[in-house]
């Protein structure tokens, strides 16, 4: 925004203006799409050299600055998807002979990365399960970055962050978290000492299942830091692509607080239900971390996790007579998507593995759109076969 407010601006007004700043008469109330790999530039002189791979075209620049404003962050790098963002923000903040603590409960590819390929750069991580705890005892002098997820899928289990802050601070470590699922709606992890706090943009920011793109938000000196990276390995966002995330997170506030609704009533209507044998929704009394998530969070998500008393066979056909949701892998779009991860995020581990986690056959994981919940709940309770 132009001026400086006067008091803080709400998550609502700054999806809405955040970022924007030429007000000037003629000027036009929606930025233009700069649809441009390149701009003039003679010498020097003409100032900064912008180029649409270096995160400085204008586009990129307004939804930076409007997620900088939504996360309360001195900065803010847009980038080509939500997995560009961790990246390279990892590559930012580690150097061969690093060591990286991460929780065990994370995001598949960002487990993948972490376990399998910045290794063959030099960086170790050592997983920590949130629920027997040992962050202390993970940490190694060489350990640069703690990384967690808040909420994690699909489980939907908050962690605490402070503690883990302040152990990490003590040490000098900065802490990285995927707060993808919650939106900077739900919760502003820097609020609580969060050094970095990653969007997968593709999902609530964006809004509308449409678009891939991923935000790092941080210190001025670690989103430039995270912007050199991103120059040299090349995940930048295209500018229509930025455009559109923009229009998306102007409706943020509205639809995430319709999200919230809409999963609380969802989740209280499941937990009338016989045929599920478990509800996880953190607004849930039943959750383990309800008053956790209601201390930390300004609403309970989107997110809702069942698990089906007639176990996967009753999970395929509940997904196969879906009406108004669809089946379908991702998040945070306006319509409700249904997917069970033990056919995608958690593909990879054997049955036993996935119960240990508490993921068992019959565990649905549904995204809860903006539709009408009586409509939803119908589409459930005949999908369900009732
Ligand atoms: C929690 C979380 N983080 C990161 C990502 C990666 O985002 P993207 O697909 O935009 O790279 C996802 C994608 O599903 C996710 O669910």
């Amino acid at each position: 925004m132009s001026k400086s407010p006067t008091r803080p601006h709400g998550p609502a007004t700054l999806g809405v203006h955040g970022g924007a700043g030429d007000r000037t008469p003629g000027s036009p109330v929606v930025p233009h799409i700069t649809q441009s790999a390149t701009f003039h530039w003679a010498t020097p002189e003409d100032g900064e050299l912008l180029y649409s791979r270096y995160g400085n075209n204008p586009n990129q620049v307004q939804v930076g600055l409007k997620a900088a404003a939504l996360e309360g962050t001195e900065a803010a790098i847009a980038l080509g998807s939500g997995m560009g963002a961790t990246s390279m923000a990892l590559l930012a903040l580690t150097s061969s002979g690093d060591h990286i603590v991460a929780s065990s409960r994370l995001y598949g590819a960002t487990q993948t990365l972490l376990a399998q390929e910045l290794p063959r750069r030099g960086v170790e991580t050592t997983f920590v399960d949130p629920d027997e705890g040992g962050w202390a005892a993970a940490m190694r002098p060489q350990t640069k970055v703690v990384f967690i997820e808040i909420p994690t899928n699909p489980t939907l289990r908050i962690l605490d962050p402070r503690p883990i802050v302040a152990l990490a601070h003590g040490r000098g470590v900065k802490v990285v978290c995927d707060a993808t699922f919650a939106s900077p709606v739900n919760f502003r992890a820097a609020s609580v000492g969060i050094d970095v706090v990653i969007q997968s943009a593709t999902k609530y920011l964006g809004g509308h299942s449409d678009i891939i793109a991923g935000i790092a938000s941080g210190s001025a000196e670690i989103v430039a830091e995270i912007t050199r990276m991103s120059r040299l390995y090349g995940p930048a966002l295209d500018p229509h692509t930025a455009w559109l995330l923009d229009r998306g997170m102007r409706t943020l506030d509205v639809r995430v607080r319709r999200h919230n609704e809409n999963a609380m009533a969802v989740a209280m209507w499941f937990e009338s239900r016989s045929e599920v044998a478990t509800v996880i929704y953190p607004g849930l009394a039943s959750h383990p971390d309800h008053e956790l998530a209601s201390e930390l969070m300004d609403g309970f998500g989107g997110m809702v996790s069942v698990v089906l008393a007639g176990g996967g066979e009753a999970a395929d056909r509940f997904m196969r007579r879906l009406s108004v949701g669809m089946a379908a892998p991702s998040l945070g779009g306006v319509e409700t998507l249904v997917s069970q991860p033990r056919f995608t995020s958690h593909a990879s581990l054997s049955r036993e593995v996935r119960e240990a986690q508490g993921i068992p056959d019959g565990f649905l994981r549904l995204s809860i759109g903006i539709e009408n919940a009586e409509d939803l709940i119908a589409d459930f309770e005949q999908a369900l076969g009732g």
